[in-house]
């Protein structure tokens, strides 16, 4: 198969990128100026560390660059909000390519759930996604719409928001608080979140080969492990690159991480994963969907340790054995916060050898964003 023509393909339809930032020369469709002034604004919006409560914190804090999009401080199992010894109950994810997650939905022919924003699908959009950190008091902690608004309206990029939105804007902080999320949204569909500049990719185009291990990995990972069930490996029918999510959700049985601050408040937390998600409440559909994730993208999986929702496994080879050895060495793993739903189908006992694991781990190793740059 020659997956190089599909992707070549992809990246000239994919006109929502519009920064052709690393390499790949493909054409794309001039954005309109407002849609420029929109990233720009978006991307001064996104790091800027004076509209928090105090001041201190930006997204880019907990989705920095150089750590795949995901939070650099690996210490902890979840971040620390701008107030000190503030934590979330959530292990960071990536915010690269989660412009292609699609929106929230019910799928009625294979009767599940796919798409969101959040490990629980509970943000349809990026638009939305982006209303929650700013007034989340563990994240950037302001205290309503109307103080994060006028941070903005001190900022100097305030001119361009006037430029895009109006002169008035700020005068409804409702409204405006509605259209920086936007911005924001539009610079997450950037190139500079979704590269696609990868060891992997080059290999998919036929530019590089992988090495023994790590083509052994490949093949493990689209065979015996299955983890392609879930992370698909291969571009999709309209040519967009594998983005090793298939957007659903599944609860794969990771045990109770007692390091993350939540058990220190409540010895008994449990995290319900998307049978918290308001809609899924509201369709009556709680008791199936306890204790499942969305299944995460892999890319840069390299860089955004630790890993799983509750930022349990700090390594990948840790993930790989788990896998493997789920129900098999129960002893290492203890049992499944949420037991009812968890996946015995396509995981726990994959009888891989610990270089077949490996293998798989080399594999993972090679979604790194940027490769031979520099
Ligand atoms: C204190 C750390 C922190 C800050 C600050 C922060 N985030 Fe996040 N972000 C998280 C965590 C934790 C989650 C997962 C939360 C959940 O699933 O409930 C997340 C989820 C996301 C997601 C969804 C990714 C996915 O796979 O579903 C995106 C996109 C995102 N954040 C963008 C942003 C933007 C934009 C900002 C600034 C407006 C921001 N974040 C500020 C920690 C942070
Ligand atoms: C049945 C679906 C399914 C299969 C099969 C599967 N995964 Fe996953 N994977 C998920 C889900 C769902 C998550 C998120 C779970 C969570 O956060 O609790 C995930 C998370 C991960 C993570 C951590 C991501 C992060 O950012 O924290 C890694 C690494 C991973 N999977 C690798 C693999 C590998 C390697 C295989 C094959 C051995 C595999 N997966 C097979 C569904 C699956």
């Amino acid at each position: 198969m020659n997956f190089s023509t599909s992707l070549t393909l992809a990246l000239s339809t994919t006109a929502i990128f519009l920064f052709s930032g690393c390499n790949e020369g493909a054409p794309v469709d001039t954005p309109t100026s407002t849609e420029t002034d929109l990233a720009t604004l978006g991307e001064a919006l996104f790091f800027d560390t004076n509209l928090s409560e105090p001041t201190g914190q930006s997204c880019a804090s907990c989705h920095t660059a150089a750590s795949g999009f995901a939070d650099p401080d690996s210490n902890f199992s979840t971040s620390e909000g701008v107030v000190a010894g503030q934590f979330g109950t959530r292990n960071t994810p990536t915010a690269a390519y989660a412009a292609f997650v699609p929106a929230f939905a019910y799928d009625v022919v294979e009767g599940l759930y796919t798409g969101g924003q959040f490990l629980d699908g509970r943000a349809s959009l990026l638009e939305d996604q982006a209303k929650g950190p700013p007034l989340n008091p563990v994240e950037m902690h302001n205290p309503n719409k109307a103080s994060y608004v006028a941070k903005v309206a001190a900022a100097s990029y305030a001119p361009l928001v006037k430029k895009i939105f109006g002169l008035n804007v700020f005068e409804d902080p409702e409204a405006g608080y509605e259209k920086i999320a936007r911005a924001i949204a539009v610079y997450e569909r950037t190139k500079v979140f979704s590269p696609f500049s990868s060891k992997f990719d080059l290999y998919i185009k036929g530019k590089v080969t992988l090495s023994p291990q790590e083509m052994e990995g490949l093949t493990l990972f689209e065979g015996k492990a299955q983890c392609v069930a879930c992370h698909p490996t291969r571009p999709t029918e309209d040519g967009t690159p594998g983005l090793f999510t298939d957007f659903t959700y599944d609860n794969l049985g990771v045990p109770k991480n007692r390091a993350i601050p939540a058990y220190a408040k409540d010895e008994n937390f449990i995290d319900i994963g998307l049978a918290g998600n308001p809609k899924v409440i509201a369709d009556g559909r709680v008791t199936e969907n306890r204790g499942k994730f969305k299944v995460s993208t892999l890319r840069n999986i390299a860089l955004t340790g630790p890993y799983m929702h509750n930022g349990i496994f700090k390594t990948l080879k840790e993930v790989v054995s788990f896998y493997n050895t789920r129900d098999t060495n129960q002893s290492r793993w203890g049992v499944a916060e949420i037991p009812e739903t968890v996946n015995h189908t396509e995981l726990g006992n994959l009888g891989l050898s610990d270089k077949e694991e490996d293998a798989i781990v080399a594999f993972l190793q090679t979604l790194t964003d940027g490769y031979g740059a520099k």
